[in-house]
């Protein structure tokens, strides 16, 4: 879809996709800082699930939306809605 920022996380070889931008305000989580499957954003340090979405720590009230994504041949997919 044209416009949408997404996320794309390598944890050990498992990909993940959220939205990229925090549900905080605008700040681009592919500027955070990766722990294990938790992102932090980079602007006031909320914390994220990467693999639920779920907020782990405030400001941020709003879970991320994450997609799923897949490999095929040498591509990387994400389905978006
Ligand atoms: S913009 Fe991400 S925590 Fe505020």
């Amino acid at each position: 879809m044209a416009g949408r920022s997404i996320a794309l996380y390598d944890v050990d070889g498992s990909l993940y996709a959220t939205d990229n931008i925090c549900t905080h305000a605008y700040a681009c989580l592919s500027d955070g800082w990766l722990d294990g499957e938790v992102i932090e954003c980079p602007l006031h340090a909320a914390r994220f699930d990467i693999r639920t979405g779920k907020v782990l720590d405030p400001p941020a009230t709003e879970d991320l939306k994450t997609y799923r994504v897949r490999v095929v041949g040498d591509e990387i997919q994400v389905q978006l809605d």
